[in-house]
């Protein structure tokens, strides 16, 4: 009989912490944070502004600018990403992960058509020709659906719709055919009916190119629609993890169950999802004793302002970072807040 080794997940991050050195002193923008993609997996980070997604998303990348990984590792098929010389690292940058942001304006360059962008990336990882690496470009945008494909090649930046520059930033990402993609709210700065339609692009080309993505956003909604895993973080710290199909029908973290109540139902206008939770995600500096989310928390109690939860492991490969999950304490969340609005 074969003796089964496990294999490692494709992206392991395990206790992360991220510290910036400000000229008011040190900040941790994340603390302890561990999760895992496995290949061809799509697992959703989401949470509030400012609750160290993006952050976290560019420690994996080891792209921190001005910042520093403070502890923990990143591993990437099993190898710790930060023991990696410069060349080796670009290797993986390039090759096997890659980045799509928020703005793509941002990422583009003003001053080359679109073309010369996606040919330039094809080029850096392989060994093809100019006329090559133009043929597969024009079909990389004909996949990501740009109409007109081959004479958009010579579209500048600016000539391009919101939606459609982020169909060039995702030819670029797949230009090299990664392993993992890391979108970083691709969708937020486009209008509803273009984000429905990136969001199915993503699916079908990770489906083609069999590859992973991890999905940073702030939209439950998004996470409903696209992930097969959630990650839920609130001021740096995982607070509840799980396959998205059991933390939405059944969240075990009172967050979660905030951000999904502030989901706006399907069908109407997309309204402002996460404003239903009134306050917001306290500054780095002035980060609350005990649980982080105690004090915008409708369950909490006195205990929660003292003792720092830890995040309990539950049934099903979950978990959830709240006090009503210490031993002896269960109770369902559900139980929880009926009994408290009674
Ligand atoms: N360069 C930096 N210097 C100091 N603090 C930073 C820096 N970048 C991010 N932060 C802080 O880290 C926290 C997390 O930020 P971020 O990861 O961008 O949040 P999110 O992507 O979830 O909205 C925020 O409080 C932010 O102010
Ligand atoms: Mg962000």
């Amino acid at each position: 009989m074969p003796t089964t080794v496990p294999t490692p997940p494709l992206l392991q991050v395990e206790d992360l912490r991220v510290a910036f050195d400000t000229p008011d002193g040190t900040v941790e923008a994340v603390s302890g944070v561990s999760f895992s993609v496995g290949a061809q997996e799509t697992v959703a980070v989401v949470g509030e502004s400012g609750s160290g997604k993006t952050v976290t998303a560019l420690a994996v990348l080891q792209l921190l600018d001005g910042g520093r990984i403070s502890g923990g590792r990143v591993l990437w098929d099993g190898e710790d990403l930060a023991a990696l010389d410069r060349r080796a690292l670009r290797r993986v940058r390039g090759n096997e992960i890659a980045m799509i942001f928020q703005d793509p304006m941002s990422s583009l360059d003003p001053l080359y058509s679109v073309g010369h962008q996606i040919v330039e990336a094809l080029r850096l990882h392989r060994r093809i020709s100019k006329r090559e690496a133009r043929e597969r470009a024009a079909e990389l945008l004909e996949q990501v659906g740009m109409p007109d494909p081959r004479r958009r090649l010579a579209s500048f930046p600016h000539q391009l719709s919101g939606g459609q520059r982020q169909r060039v930033m995702i030819a670029i990402a797949l230009a090299c055919s990664p392993r993992l993609l890391i979108a970083d709210e691709p969708t937020t700065a486009l209008d509803v009916t273009i984000e429905a339609q990136i969001l199915e692009l993503l699916g079908d080309l990770q489906r083609e190119y069999r590859s992973a993505m991890l999905l940073v956003t702030h939209d439950m909604g998004v996470v409903a629609e696209t992930a097969d895993r959630v990650v839920v973080f609130y001021a740096g710290q995982v607070v509840e993890q799980g396959a998205t199909a059991d933390v939405l029908r059944d969240p075990q973290h009172p967050y979660t169950a905030a951000l999904l109540d502030a989901m706006p139902t399907p069908g109407t206008d997309r309204a402002q999802p996460l404003a239903a939770i009134p306050g917001s995600v306290p500054p780095l500096r002035a980060m609350p004793s005990g649980c982080r989310f105690h004090t915008r928390c409708t369950l909490a109690w006195d205990e929660c302002g003292r003792e720092e939860p830890v995040l309990h492991e539950l049934p099903g490969d979950r978990g959830a970072r709240c006090l009503l999950h210490r031993p002896g304490q269960e109770r369902p969340l559900r139980a929880a807040v009926t009994t408290k609005g009674a």
